[in-house]
């Protein structure tokens, strides 16, 4: 079904994921909730970003494209509704890869290498010197997701706000060289003075990083939830495995019994029920009770359990379904993709003209 009339004069919003696993609890509270939410008030666009994926996994084809359907499916079972929204593969927008070049133009090379998250990420993921060309142009290949859509909200984690900062600058560039716009014009103006671009905002999430279930580091940090870290509750875990992972779960190391006082601060125990117990009255009053020592961890923990459970058991039972008719996936990444094309293909046309290479 193609968006109709109404939600197509909705302001537009656009965000993803790159394909590296299923989706977590770290996802949902980031920016997952946030975006089932959102689907009434915005014309909503997802893009599943299969070759980011390849940035850093180019020998990984297989696991990308089971991460692809994985993901298309943790959408659908989280509440987004493909007749309202469009979920798109990104290596099928030929109009992406295209504007990609000549934004990559547009974004100093130095500037490029300060960049925060992209330096992050070298060492997080241990790249060292080894990463390729294509890694360093993801970035860019990001800016193109977002502005072959022309969004006005692009909601994400608070680690790639550096990249929106960017997608900002590339805008008011391309907007100011080839669409005639004043370098002194206020952003929210930029449209009406003929720029092509708007100037997107950024949205962080309720929660803007998730701890894992894990122990910190060695420097006393509690890590962020993560596939790789493997600390990580799937969307798409069953009540065992919750249970199984919550049982385990980092808490306070140097409490022995119940009636040892505990440790609330940084206790990825207590960051859970603050996040995702609906009743807040009593997790302050278990917290009271930890502190003092009247309260197990066995008891907490059982809790949060339940209410683990009760988020994710119908997100799963939903998937399972799907799993059923693994076809109704792909017609909706189909059709989402046909329309993803029709916009972005449209922006195409547009910027190229805006370039004066619209020859034919
Ligand atoms: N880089 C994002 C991530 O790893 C995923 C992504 C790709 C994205 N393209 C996007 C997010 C465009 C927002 C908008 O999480």
């Amino acid at each position: 079904m193609t968006p109709t009339a109404e939600n197509q004069s909705q302001p537009r919003l656009l965000t993803g994921d790159t394909p590296t696993g299923r989706l977590h609890l770290g996802h949902w509270v980031g920016s997952l909730e946030n975006r089932v939410r959102m689907q009434d008030q915005y014309e909503c666009y997802f893009i599943i970003a299969n070759a980011h994926a390849f940035t850093t996994r180019a020998d990984q084809p297989d696991e990308i494209r089971q991460s692809v359907l994985d993901i298309a499916a943790d959408y659908l079972a989280a509440g987004i509704d493909p007749r309202r929204s469009t979920i798109f593969v990104q290596s099928e927008i030929p109009a992406i890869a295209e504007l990609t070049f000549f934004f990559a133009m547009l974004v100093p090379f130095g500037r490029l290498m300060r960049n925060p998250t992209l330096k992050d990420e070298i060492r997080d993921k241990g790249l060292g010197d080894n990463y390729s060309f294509g890694f360093l142009l993801y970035p860019v290949g990001q800016i193109a997701d977002i502005l072959a859509f022309r969004p006005q909200l692009v909601p994400v984690g608070e680690d790639q706000l550096a990249h929106l900062e960017l997608t900002r600058e590339v805008a008011r560039r391309f907007n100011q060289l080839y669409c005639g716009v004043n370098p002194q014009t206020r952003d929210e103006d930029c449209l009406k003075a003929g720029g092509l671009f708007p100037i997107i905002e950024p949205r962080l999430g309720r929660v803007r990083r998730l701890v894992g279930i894990g122990p910190p580091n060695a420097a006393g940090q509690l890590l962020k939830m993560s596939k790789s870290l493997h600390n990580a509750i799937f969307i798409s875990d069953d009540p065992d495995a919750v249970r199984k992972k919550v049982m385990a779960m980092y808490t306070d190391p140097n409490r022995r019994r119940a009636a040892d006082p505990g440790t609330v601060e940084n206790n990825p125990l207590w960051i859970f029920h603050e996040t995702f117990n609906p009743d807040q009255n009593w997790v302050r009053q278990a917290e009271e009770k930890y502190r003092a020592g009247a309260i197990g961890d066995v008891e907490c923990k059982k809790k949060l359990v339940d209410v683990l459970v009760a988020l994710i058991e119908p997100m799963r039972q939903r998937r399972l379904a799907l799993e059923k008719d693994p076809g109704h996936v792909l017609a909706v990444l189909r059709e989402g993709t046909a329309r993803a094309n029709a916009l972005a293909g449209q922006t195409l046309r547009l910027a190229k003209a805006a370039l004066r290479q619209n020859y034919l």
